[in-house]
């Protein structure tokens, strides 16, 4: 039997959100266009590779009057010059949040995009010990030949700095930040984000890269008495912020007997498949979506698969 306090702690699916972040596009804007038409955020925040296919305000073009886009970009954002000049020179390039902070839907938002690259700066490392301080610095060190466009090589254009990190340390208090690395609570995380987001005072941390929804607080990964809530955010998936419906309340999970109906379609496996994101659902988890307002498609969707129907 599946319980709805394993539940409890799910934001909610984006009702009423002033603020949508989105994990790791790679070139999928399906479920980033569909959850805005939904919910109507008044900004987003994709949270890096975003491998746009066409140009991003082209790819993005039927939400751009409906809320503003922001974005900071991540490893793969790199990876080719295409993924390159379809973010960077994209009319939407001066959305990058990385190495500054904006104020969107009231909230001040903090931005550090790309990763941490030794050869560039292990931030285990005191920043004194970094092989280049900026990007200037390796630029300057580079064969004209070993340049990208006259600059620095493509790779390290979503390298992290420590010029642009101790930009944004130094910089006013903010609300949230956003990332591409993920703090410490991850296996793979890094305790530079955990300072800069403590040095920063902000209340949220959310991060791409790593392919995972994940609220830190319900996993037990992090404690209440953290100065910070922490999420990662999975591919085709989105978090809403602030938590909480209209009234304030926390979201109350779905109903029970679609919880009993799911055990008895999946057995021990209903908890992975509730909490795992559909693309019927907007790229929500059946569990957000049934604690919105769509319990009856997850319904349906669970009635479907029970008499041997695909979905
Ligand atoms: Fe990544």
């Amino acid at each position: 039997m599946v319980s709805p306090k394993q539940f409890s702690s799910l934001p909610p699916p984006g009702a009423n959100a002033k603020l949508l972040f989105f994990g790791d596009p790679h070139g999928d804007f399906e479920p980033v266009i569909a959850a805005v038409e939904r919910f109507r955020p008044e900004a987003i925040v994709l949270l890096g590779d975003i491998q746009a296919r066409r140009p991003l305000h082209v790819e993005l073009g039927a939400i751009l009057d409906l809320t503003e886009v922001w974005f900071i970009h991540g490893n793969h954002d790199t990876d080719s010059s295409l993924d390159y000049d379809n973010l960077w020179g994209s009319e939407l390039a001066e959305r990058n949040l990385h190495g500054r902070i904006v104020e969107i839907a009231g909230y001040k938002v903090a931005g550090l995009g790309g990763i941490f690259r030794s050869k560039i700066w292990d931030p285990r490392q005191p920043v004194v010990h970094a092989p280049f301080i900026s990007a200037g610095m390796l630029r300057r060190s580079m064969r004209h030949e070993e340049r990208w466009r006259g600059g620095i090589a493509l790779r390290h254009r979503s390298s992290i700095f420590p010029a642009d990190y101790l930009q944004l340390f130094q910089s006013q208090p903010a609300d949230i930040l956003v990332t591409h690395e993920a703090p410490v609570a991850h296996p793979h995380g890094w305790q530079a984000i955990d300072e800069l987001a403590k040095t920063l005072g902000v209340q949220l941390v959310v991060h791409g890269h790593h392919h995972q929804s994940v609220d830190y607080l319900a996993e037990g990964l992090m404690t209440a008495a953290a100065p910070f809530r922490a999420f990662g955010v999975d591919m085709g998936s989105h978090l809403a912020w602030p938590p909480g419906h209209q009234d304030g309340t926390e979201s109350e999970g779905p109903p029970q007997e679609l919880l009993d109906l799911a055990a008895q379609v999946f057995g021990s496996a209903a908890e992975a498949w509730l909490n795992k994101p559909h693309k019927l659902l907007d790229g929500q988890t059946p569990a957000a979506f049934a604690a919105g307002d769509g319990p009856d498609k997850v319904r349906s969707m669970l009635v479907a698969i029970q008499y041997g129907g695909v979905v």
